[in-house]
């Protein structure tokens, strides 16, 4: 089979498409033909093996030669032991611990599929799990966002930001979104009701407040978020390098014990729930992925460049369609 293979961390260029061995599905396991694939900030950074944790597992060179955390494909076969899928059921997941995404077949454990709803395309569902997933669990388990909070989305231009803009609307907020100039009417076109371009004007600096802060993209000080957030505010790191979570970590938990403020980061826990979740909430008009640019599989590197140069909107799809 095709695949886009690395064997060092590096830009795009490191990056190769090549014919290597089908994986063969262990017990627990499907072999899944792919239709789509979607790009995450986590690839990129799996590409370049900055921030530190994106090495986890490969210090000095990438464990996993296959990058691609987001699928959608048909099963093409099923291990011993597989109980809820059969060949040619159509399904998506997460595979952000194996990886393998950006080629044409990939192998990944039953529990980390759904079905595919009839009504959504591959595309649409590979857009969903990494970036839909960070949206919810921030938005409507850390944020408990309600009619009428002020929120602010750092980042909402991406991936996560775009479906967290959504889902805080459908949740009754009033939504800022923070991103770069190329990406505000973008972010107003999905509800957002304010916009700030971070390269003009600092959101911790121009003296407003937030019930909850979602970030994206940490690397401000923990102190000038505390001031950006409302009495009893929360603020939810989601990404961000490794020395800034590590001071969050530290720092946020002094600042809500003196303040009330609470500074944390957010841990995302990947769940079948949560994928069906996102799945109803596009069934009932409340959440539509927001897909940028499609690129062919062999065209993964100029896919992570177009993301790494700062001008994804939303999401990008590897389609397989693409390739025909
Ligand atoms: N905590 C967890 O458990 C967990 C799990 C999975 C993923 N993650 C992390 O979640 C993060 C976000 O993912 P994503 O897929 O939503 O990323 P994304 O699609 O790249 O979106 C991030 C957005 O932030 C913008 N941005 C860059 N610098 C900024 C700044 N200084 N101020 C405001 N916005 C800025 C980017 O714009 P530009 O185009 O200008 O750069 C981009 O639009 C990644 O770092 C990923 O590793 C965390």
């Amino acid at each position: 089979m095709k695949a886009v293979v690395y064997t060092e961390y590096g830009p795009p260029d490191v990056l190769r498409l090549k014919e290597v061995a089908m994986p063969t599905p262990a017990d627990d396991e499907v072999l899944i033909k792919l239709e789509a694939a979607s790009i995450n900030r986590s690839d990129w950074e799996g590409l370049i093996g900055k921030p530190l944790y994106a090495r986890i597992g490969g210090l000095r060179k990438p464990l996993r030669h296959i990058l691609g955390s987001d699928i959608a494909g048909r099963i093409q076969a099923v291990g011993a032991n597989v109980k809820r899928f059969q060949v040619g059921d159509e399904v998506f997941g997460d595979i952000l611990w194996r990886k393998g995404g950006f080629a044409e077949y990939v192998c990944a454990r039953e529990n980390s599929l759904v079905p595919k709803p009839a009504g959504m395309t591959f595309e649409q569902v590979a857009a969903i799990p990494q970036a839909g997933v960070i949206a919810l669990q921030g938005i409507r388990d850390k944020g408990q966002v309600r009619p009428g909070r002020k929120v602010l989305i750092n980042g909402a231009g991406g991936g996560g930001g775009s479906f967290a803009i959504q889902l805080a609307k459908s949740y009754g907020a009033e939504v800022t979104g923070v991103d770069n100039t190329g990406k505000l009417d973008f972010m107003r076109s999905l509800g957002a009701d304010h916009v700030i371009d971070y390269t003009k004007e600092d959101f911790t600096r121009n003296g407003k407040q937030y019930d909850f802060i979602l970030d994206l993209i940490a690397h401000r000080s923990v102190f000038a978020y505390k001031r950006a957030l409302r009495p009893n505010g929360r603020y939810y790191a989601v990404g961000g390098s490794v020395a800034m979570l590590l001071r969050i970590l530290i720092l946020g938990s002094l600042i809500s014990a003196v303040t009330g403020k609470k500074i944390r980061v957010l841990a995302v826990q990947p769940n079948l729930k949560d994928l069906v979740h996102l799945t109803k909430l596009y069934e009932a008009g409340k959440v539509v992925p927001a897909i940028d640019r499609r690129f062919p599989l062999s065209e993964v590197p100029e896919a992570l460049r177009y993301l790494g140069e700062g001008h994804a909107k939303g999401k990008l799809i590897i389609s397989m369609e693409k390739n025909a």
